[in-house]
């Protein structure tokens, strides 16, 4: 493959992205048994990024995984990545598996964890994305049952984006039991008559970090928030819908299975949010 000219860090060791090597024993590449996050990095600084350690260490406590690092010392690990890129706009990958031992699916005894992290340039949603939208499909959400954790064993995942783009989509919107859960990897966001109310947040759903953002800049911009189960029927005739991920910031989304979302255009909730969301980042700049 096509490596990223990029310095990773593995395991207390700083070394370039081609050269990084894990155990075919690392139960992250046996079991899927590990926990990850992406922190977006605007004008090189990390984006909410106390909130993302704080999910990272709730992750950490559901799979009972000792997290390896304290606070100071993953803002010291991801200031020292960010120095190795050149790029502004970064993100911020990592993960952490329960290291390398014998293929046995009780957690080892006394086995080091493996740690990884990277950074690639971010390339921020294009006008093109901001102002026509992207397309959905839907999708019965075939995921397990804690999707609350970020954990590493994204098959699910995998499986409903790759529907989407077989489909000429960008993005899969499930549904579990009829009722909205999320994106394969994004936070989905309804507007019915002025509100924009997104799915509880339970096991079923990953709680973004934007999730609590888009609540704040709600309030912030005087957007009534909801918060509560919404029917397939409902999302169907929505008046927006939109999504949200580190990645992908707050998109709109035009088309559900091939059929326009309200208007068949980016919405007027949706366009404030974007400047919200916009404004938000401006702040970094100083
Ligand atoms: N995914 N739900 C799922 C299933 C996700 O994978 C993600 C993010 C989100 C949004 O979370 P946040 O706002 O913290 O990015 C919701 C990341 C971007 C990924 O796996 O690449």
């Amino acid at each position: 493959m096509d490596w990223p000219q990029s310095t990773c860090y593995l395991n207390g060791e700083w070394l370039p992205l081609a050269e990084a090597k894990i155990s075919v024993l690392d139960r992250g590449f046996i079991f899927g048994d590990g926990i990850y996050e992406v922190v977006p990095v605007y004008y090189r600084k990390p984006f909410r990024f106390d909130n993302h350690l704080a999910r990272f260490e709730r992750s950490a406590r559901e799979i009972g995984l000792a997290n390896p690092l304290d606070r100071a010392g993953w803002h010291a690990l991801v200031e020292r990545l960010i120095a190795t890129c050149e790029a502004a706009e970064q993100f911020i990958y990592w993960q952490v598996t329960r290291g390398v031992a014998r293929r046995d699916f009780s957690f080892p005894a006394g086995t080091p964890p493996t740690v990884f992290a990277m950074t690639t340039p971010f390339a921020r949603p294009s006008q093109t994305q901001r102002e026509q939208g992207l397309r959905a499909v839907s999708r019965a959400d075939e995921r397990w049952l804690r999707c609350d954790i970020k954990s590493v064993s994204l098959l699910g995942a995998v499986l409903a984006r790759q529907f989407a783009t077989e489909h000429g989509a960008d993005e899969a919107v499930q549904f579990r039991d009829g009722w909205l859960t999320e994106g394969s990897s994004s936070n989905m966001w309804v507007v019915r008559d002025g509100t924009a109310i997104g799915a509880p947040r339970d096991r079923l759903i990953l709680e973004g970090i934007r999730y609590g953002f888009v609540g704040e800049l709600c309030d912030r911009i005087g957007v009534p928030f909801e918060v509560r189960r919404l029917r397939r029927d409902e999302v169907e005739a929505c008046d927006e819908l939109m999504l949200t991920s580190a990645t992908r910031e707050i998109l709109p989304i035009v088309a559900l299975d091939g059929r326009p979302v309200g208007d068949g255009r980016p919405g007027p909730v949706y366009a404030r949010l974007r400047k919200a969301y916009d404004d938000a980042i401006e702040v970094l700049r100083q």
